[in-house]
Formats: structure tokens, C-alpha cells, sequence
């Protein structure tokens, strides 16, 4: 797990701004399962497509786009279908764990959404974000080839910083940071997961109802990682 920052200079008068958001990235190495995902989510679009619209989220992608069905659905039910899917998911798990163990965060019990993205040839994300408030913490995203010329672009207060897209590539970041995806000139379709992360810490933290999500991490697994 490679850390970068946005982060600002230290602010020299009262109404300076001041930031420093972490950005994570490490990429896994299974290209075979990765392809195995790839081709299942591609053949899962059609069923996608036909639950009901959630919103674009600033996104500009238009109802004919899987990620408007965000929270719709959650892409680890459908491990029943791609078993390959529990193996990445151990794996993204355990990079949150390094993430937040280098970037020397507290542990918490997380929950998560996670959908997926597919761009063709002349579409593109626009810039957005995914959780600006008091509770926000961390989102990810994680592409599914080699996306050749095509990146995702990070930004916090007119500072951006570019992570190419690449196979197995998974980025973690606090959810206030915009990111968009320019103009995707690929011939085969652009396909990336995203995740939501929440803490979990009921009354108080939580995620809205209306989103599908599951158990990230759990006691037993903070247990396991940070009690041994
Ligand atoms: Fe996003």
C-alpha cells in the first residue's frame, strides 16, 4: 500500500484552507480471477440495468449506466455467482487494513456499498464526490484491466494529483476528495468497482437505508488484525 497526499502547505492566516487527505493506492496481482470478474460483471448489466434508477450523483452518467443503480444492489451478494469475488474482497479488506494501519488511523467496525462503473468509448465521469459530511469516511475504486490513456483524476482545493488505471489498480481516499474520469477512447467497455465505506457505530454512525450495504469489517476481525 502506496500513500500520497493532497495536502496544503501550513495556512499562514486565520482564513487560510487547510487539508491533508491520504490517498492509497496498491494493485492485486490475481489477473486471472480479475478477468473472471470483469467478463461476469460485463454479463450482469443487462439485470442491473432493469432495477430502478438511484441517481447520478454528479456523476453525468444517464440511466443507461449500471452506476446509476448504485445502492441498488451490492456487488459481494453476487459471490454466490463469481466465487472469485470473496477472494478480491479478502484482499480489499486487508488493504484497508494496511491502509489505515500506515496512514495510522483508528480501527473501526466498517460497513460498505459497492457497485460498479462501465464506460464506453466517448463516455466519461464527471467530477464529484461521494460523502461531504461530519461522518464521512472512506470510498475505493478499483479497475478491471488495463485501462490504456485512462486515469482518474483526484481533487481537493484546486489540487489534483492522477492515478493511471490499471489491472487490479485499488484506491482508497477520503470520501470529500472530487474525482472524475476523462473521455474513455477505449474500443472495449472501461469497467471499475467503487466502494463506500462507513463507520459503523450505531445510533450514531451509519449508513441511509435506502443503500444496500453489508458488513466490512467486523469485531472479529479488528480482533484479529489489531489485537494479536
Ligand atoms: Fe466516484
Amino acid at each position: 500500500m502506496e500513500i500520497t497526499r493532497l495536502k496544503s502547505q501550513q495556512p499562514l492566516s486565520p482564513y487560510a484552507a487547510s487539508w491533508d487527505a491520504a490517498i492509497g493506492f496498491a494493485q492485486w496481482d490475481q489477473e486471472d480471477k480479475i478477468d473472471t470478474i470483469r467478463q461476469f460483471l460485463l454479463s450482469k448489466e443487462e439485470e442491473i440495468l432493469k432495477l430502478p434508477y438511484q441517481g447520478q450523483g454528479r456523476t453525468g452518467l444517464d440511466e443507461n449506466a449500471v452506476t446509476t443503480r448504485y445502492g441498488r444492489y451490492h456487488i459481494f451478494d453476487f459471490a454466490k455467482e463469481c466465487p472469485e469475488l470473496n477472494d478480491l474482497q479478502d484482499w480489499i479488506r486487508g488493504m484497508w487494513a494496511e491502509f489505515i494501519i500506515a496512514d495510522n488511523t483508528q480501527p473501526y467496525e466498517v460497513q460498505f456499498t459497492c457497485w460498479y462503473n462501465i464506460l464506453r468509448k466517448g463516455e466519461k465521469i464527471d467530477i464529484h464526490r461521494h460523502q461531504a459530511g461530519d461522518r464521512g469516511y472512506l470510498s475505493a475504486n478499483l479497475h478491471l484491466d488495463n485501462y490504456k490513456n485512462s486515469k482518474t483524476v483526484y481533487e481537493h482545493m484546486e489540487m489534483a494529483m492522477s492515478l493511471p488505471n490499471v489491472k487490479g489498480g485499488l484506491t482508497y481516499f477520503p470520501g470529500y476528495v472530487e474525482h472524475y474520469v476523462p473521455v474513455w477512447e477505449g474500443d472495449e467497455p472501461r469497467v471499475s468497482l467503487a466502494m463506500d465505506l462507513y463507520i459503523w457505530m450505531p445510533p450514531y454512525y451509519g449508513v441511509q437505508d435506502h443503500l444496500e450495504h453489508r458488513k466490512f469489517i467486523d469485531s472479529a476481525y479488528l480482533q484479529k488484525i489489531f489485537s494479536g
